[in-house]
């Protein structure tokens, strides 16, 4: 099999941040798998790694400046922006989303990024109040929106001692994300050119969008502690796979997972319930929203700063608040609640007369119900039997099905209810 990565060229634009440093790393994994890399340093950017570092591992000369004369008599922005099999873009700083979001080009990598018809990924990465910021947030949906990939931010302990989604995904991600988006880009049949990246145009959902949560969500006690469950994300991941490959634009918001991100989709990676409901908000509109995460109900009052001590003192209260229900609040929308809105009813006993009663409750279309009680083996295992649970109560009980072929099956459902 041809790796993905052998003799593509890649520009990197790597944007103004502390996580510059782990692109160097980027630019040798990209090679190691075969890639020629173009890097590309933006002002901010050269604060924070030197173009001769760039150079030298990428073993050819780095960008830097819109009017460098020399290099523009070398090579144009515009030629930047074609010779090229792909654009990365990582860091992707708050302030360069902006400048992509609202093509305001004042420097070359924008310019470029303006300029370019290529499939695109950025790895966010910044402070975890920006990357919540609504700012953002409405441009990171532009971006979506525009066919930009995205991979990350990851959650963990941020260079300003904060925790949260804000950390660059690593570079073997970025490296993965870019080989899964140039075999999406250069599949020969079906697909057409949206905004720069390729698009699946045939299949039951094509041209429709399709938004997934999936997996746990960790809730924080303090920096080395959170409260979770035992969700794999699998059931989840594998519906998201499945939209893409009905021809749906995909976006995925996982919880913590240690599976793989599916191929074709755009993965969006939170850590907690409120982080979720952010990025899903940021990710409608949708045609489909399935809510199949096992979010955490409820998350410790007051996460503290700093490792909790056990100092010989009597254990501490774990008070807990509720946490946002990220599918009531998306299927009570007034204006631009997707047409197919989708729960998952997570239950151990009695599981049809709370799905019943979830589906009232949380005003969505459907429940998908099934049995994690501990016989049964669905949570974090490969398998599971589910219920479909309409509207007016009807249900019907597929056999235990491998949980990849339930996101198909599930995915042809979909298509089936939007067109009636
Ligand atoms: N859900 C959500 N946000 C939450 C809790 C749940 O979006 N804060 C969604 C889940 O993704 C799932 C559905 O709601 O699609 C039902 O989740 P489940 O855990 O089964 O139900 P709960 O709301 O937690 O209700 P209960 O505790 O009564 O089981």
């Amino acid at each position: 099999m041809t790796k993905p990565l052998a003799d593509r060229r890649v520009l990197l634009i790597i944007g103004g941040g502390i996580a510059a440093y782990k692109s160097l790393d980027l630019i040798r994994r990209l090679r190691e798998r075969g890639a020629s890399v173009r890097p590309l340093l933006t002002q901010g950017a050269q604060e924070f790694v030197t173009p001769l570092a760039a150079a030298a591992l990428a073993g050819r000369p780095a960008h830097t400046d819109l009017f460098d004369r020399a290099d523009e008599a070398e090579i144009g922005h515009i030629r930047l922006a074609r010779e090229a099999d792909a654009v990365v873009v990582a860091p992707a700083t708050a302030n360069l989303m902006a400048r992509m979001a609202t093509g305001h080009a004042p420097d070359l990598a924008a310019t470029v990024l303006l300029a370019t018809t290529l499939p695109i990924l950025i790895a966010p990465a910044m402070n975890v109040a920006m990357w919540a910021h609504p700012a953002t947030r409405r441009n990171l949906a532009t971006l979506v929106a525009d066919g930009v990939r995205v991979v990350g931010p990851n959650a963990g302990p941020m260079a300003e001692a904060e925790t949260g989604a804000g950390r660059m995904a690593e570079p073997v991600e970025i490296a993965e994300a870019l080989a899964a988006m140039l075999i999406e880009a250069e599949e020969p049949a079906g697909f057409g050119v949206l905004s720069g990246r390729a698009v699946k145009t045939t299949g039951p959902l094509a041209g429709r969008r399709v938004l997934v949560t999936s997996g746990p969500t960790h809730e924080p006690i303090d920096p080395v502690r959170f409260i979770a469950n035992r969700s794999s994300g699998r059931q989840g991941h594998a519906i998201a796979a499945a939209a893409a490959e009905a021809g749906a634009a995909v976006t995925l918001v996982s919880g913590p997972v240690a599976i793989p991100d599916p191929p074709g989709v755009t993965v969006v990676r939170v850590e907690t319930a409120r982080e979720m409901l952010a990025a899903v908000e940021a990710a409608l509109p949708a045609t489909i929203a399935v809510f199949a995460a096992a979010v955490g109900d409820w998350r410790p009052e007051n996460a503290q700063g700093a490792k909790i001590k056990k100092d010989g003192a009597a254990p501490p209260p774990l008070a807990l608040v509720e946490n946002p229900d990220i599918l009531a609040t998306i299927a009570g929308l007034a204006c631009g609640r997707p047409d197919l809105v989708v729960g998952f009813a997570a239950e151990t006993d009695t599981v049809l007369d709370h799905a019943r009663e979830k589906i009232a409750r949380k005003g969505c279309d459907l429940i998908v119900a099934n049995d994690v009680s501990a016989a049964g083996g669905v949570m974090g295992g490969t398998a599971n039997t589910v219920h479909l649970i309409a509207r007016d109560g009807t249900v019907e009980t597929w056999p235990r099905l491998d949980k990849d072929e339930v996101g198909r099956r599930l995915v042809a459902r979909f298509a089936a209810l939007l067109v009636r």
